[in-house]
């Protein structure tokens, strides 16, 4: 079974509470249980970690290298300043799918810029708690269309009737 590590990044443990008018008033436990409910239905598994601290994000993603198949990753504000993520994901090299809440295209302009954009496999913005559960999605198909079908797995071929 695949598994797809959640990684959110600075202040999204304040969701439900941090400007709502934003980023809607679910908390986290809430995005969280309803992508676990999706991946339960996908059939992989998921396991979530927020940080603060931007040396901690970095360390989850190269202990990821070894744990888990694909990463979603909101990383909040440091999307827009860190190099060092951007390294993390580069180092790892597993598929990375990057979320953000609000469309930080219609936002205030520093925000338009991600250090990560480039280096992930594609960007979910805008769709409020939405947003995971697409990226979640995301990473799944990106696994399942990367691995080879294994062979007892696959429908049995049609005898020829000649
Ligand atoms: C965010 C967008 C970032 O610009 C902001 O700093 C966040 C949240 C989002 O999910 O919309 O903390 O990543």
């Amino acid at each position: 079974m695949e598994k797809i590590l959640l990684l959110h990044g600075p202040n999204l443990n304040m969701l439900g509470k941090r400007e709502p008018a934003v980023y809607g008033r679910e908390t986290l436990e809430d995005i969280v249980g309803a992508a676990r409910a999706l991946a339960s239905e996908l059939g992989v598994e998921i396991e979530s970690h927020q940080s603060n601290v931007e040396g901690d994000l970095v360390t989850r993603i190269q202990q990821a290298a070894t744990r888990f198949d694909a990463i979603v990753f909101n990383p909040g504000a440091y999307t827009h300043t860190s190099i060092a993520l951007r390294d993390a994901v580069l180092a790892v090299g597993l598929p990375v799918v990057e979320v953000h809440l609000s469309n930080v295209h219609k936002r205030e302009k520093f925000r338009r810029h991600s250090f990560l954009a480039d280096v992930v496999e594609g960007q979910i913005t805008g769709f409020g708690a939405e947003s995971y559960l697409l990226g979640l999605r995301a990473a799944v198909s990106i696994l399942r269309s990367r691995q080879p079908t294994p062979p007892r797995a696959r429908p049995a071929r049609k005898r020829s009737t000649r």
